[in-house]
């Protein structure tokens, strides 16, 4: 990817974002994801990560996540925080920014961009409401050291209440933090980068430190080395957390020609938005 230009930046806004953060939601059509095969440039993205797949990646796409070391520069962090808020709809995020909400874990969180968002979403509801805020922690773990380094130098709270924080932690292992320690979760690309084995223990650990609600972003298309789960909401249920809020995504805009992506970052996957509550969540006073 180059380095994104001031050009590049401007394109990104006129995808209507700031005034319509769920524009995904509305962009998307069965009829359209059929129609992205017709699209030479959805096409040429396929073929191009089929050609570049490293064996490795496709042996174990969570060893691959785990090892890469990824430096990132300024820039490119905050073109890409805003390229992925098409495919990261703040779906059910009011919940976040209520008063009774205190503590968010981001799991598998990368550079920090999406917890960043998080961030300032709440903070930007607060203002909205007139409310001065009370003391959150927002947490975000990922297995890769260089993606945790990342996170730590480029985001910022955006709330004197708000603290952001980062860990390095695999999410099969037990984590270090209580029962229910977590009012919500999200895991924002971290479940299609597993395998059913990693799968069920992430989803064991996330269910035991978080006591109220998950927000996840999924992929749905088959894509070599990935692992697309459609029955999410029914495998959620399994763990105690019924879905409440679904939607189809495409991974960015696009017209017939090609993408608006001024970069192309990605192809026009599909991918599922959800948010899944646990509806015998303990007591606020039994949690804190
Ligand atoms: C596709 S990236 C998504 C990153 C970020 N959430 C985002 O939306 O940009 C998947 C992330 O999950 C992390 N990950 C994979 N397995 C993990 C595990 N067992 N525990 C914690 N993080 C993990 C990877 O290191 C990687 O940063």
């Amino acid at each position: 990817m180059r380095i994104p230009t001031t050009e590049d930046f401007a394109e990104l806004e006129t995808w209507g974002l700031v005034e319509n953060p769920r524009a995904a939601i509305e962009d998307y059509s069965e009829e359209r994801a059929e129609r992205r095969w017709d699209n030479d440039r959805h096409r040429r993205a396929h073929r191009e990560h089929d050609e570049n797949l490293s064996p490795e990646f496709v042996a174990d796409s969570q060893a691959y996540y785990r090892e890469l070391e990824r430096p990132i520069d300024r820039r490119k962090w905050e073109f890409l925080k805003r390229r992925k808020a098409w495919f990261h709809p703040p779906v059910e995020w009011g919940r976040f920014a209520s008063p009774d909400a205190c503590r968010i874990l981001d799991l598998g969180c990368g550079d920090g961009d999406v917890t960043q968002r998080v961030a300032e979403f709440v903070a930007g509801r607060w203002t909205q409401a007139g409310y001065d805020g009370a003391p959150m922690e927002i947490v975000g773990v990922d297995v890769n050291e260089s993606r945790v380094r990342n996170a730590r130098k480029l985001t910022e709270s955006p709330h004197e209440k708000i603290t952001l924080t980062f860990e390095r932690a695999d999410a099969t292992e037990r984590l270090d933090f209580g029962d229910d320690f977590f009012d919500y979760a999200l895991m924002a690309g971290l479940l299609e980068v597993l395998d059913d084995e990693t799968f069920e223990s992430v989803l064991d650990e996330a269910r035991r430190v978080t006591a109220r609600g998950l927000y996840v972003r999924d992929l749905l298309d088959e894509y070599e080395g990935l692992h697309p789960r459609p029955n999410l909401p029914e495998t959620l249920s399994e763990y105690g957390f019924e879905t409440v809020a679904r939607h189809e995504v495409f991974e960015e805009p696009f017209t017939e020609e090609g993408t608006r992506d001024p970069l192309e970052v990605w192809p026009m996957n599909v991918h599922q938005v959800l948010f899944a509550e646990n509806p015998d969540s303990p007591s606020l006073a039994d949690r804190y």
